[in-house]
């Protein structure tokens, strides 16, 4: 079977801010769909601390193979069907061995495993949240490495679709 796409989905304000004390700085409903409508069904990695961030209701994420990248994956005591790996390409190849046709493997963060993973991705779907937060994360830059694809304008934010120069 071919190998399943990889993309990254990531949102930002408008000084490339994406976390505060390991949550979200902003409440955007328009994106949280979003990002639920594209990856469902699909595969999910995240780094630890984005693991631990999620609220327990949706830890894991439902309707998705959750993969969660550390350093010390056994010492994570992850649930039943939730899959660790140790670094993010592992995560990716991991991912692979059991997609399905069709299903991406969505990388979802945190800021360290974008850095990592990012250039492994063939599309980032980047959301850009109108003003600017205070915080503690922020994402690389990425964009020259790809092209904007896709814009589409919505209330609180915008969303940018990147693909890879080479693809
Ligand atoms: N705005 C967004 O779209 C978005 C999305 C996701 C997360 N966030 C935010 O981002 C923040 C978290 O980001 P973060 O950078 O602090 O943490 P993170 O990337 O979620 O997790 C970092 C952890 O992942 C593991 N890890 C990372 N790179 C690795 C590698 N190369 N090999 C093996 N393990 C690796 C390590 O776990 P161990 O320490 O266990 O070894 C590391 O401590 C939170 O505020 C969160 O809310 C924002």
């Amino acid at each position: 079977m071919k190998s399943p796409l990889v993309c990254a989905i990531v949102a930002m304000d408008e000084g490339r801010l994406i976390g505060r004390e390991g949550a979200l700085p902003w409440h955007v409903p328009e994106d949280l769909k979003r990002f639920r409508d594209l990856t469902s069904g699909h595969i999910v990695v995240m780094g630890r601390k984005t693991w631990e961030s999620l609220p327990p209701k949706v830890r894991p994420l439902p309707g998705r193979l959750n993969i969660v990248v550390s350093r010390n994956p056994v010492a994570l005591a992850l649930p039943d069907g939730v899959l660790s790996a140790s670094s993010p390409a592992e995560a990716i190849a991991k991912a692979a061995a059991v997609a399905t046709e069709g299903q991406r493997v969505w990388i979802i963060g945190g800021a360290e495993v974008y850095r990592e993973a990012i250039p492994l991705c063939s599309e980032v779907f980047l959301t850009v949240v109108k003003g600017r937060f205070s915080g503690d994360a922020w994402l690389a830059p990425f964009e020259d490495s790809f092209y904007l694809s896709d814009e589409a304008s919505g209330e609180a934010c915008s969303f940018r679709r990147y693909t890879r120069r080479s693809c």
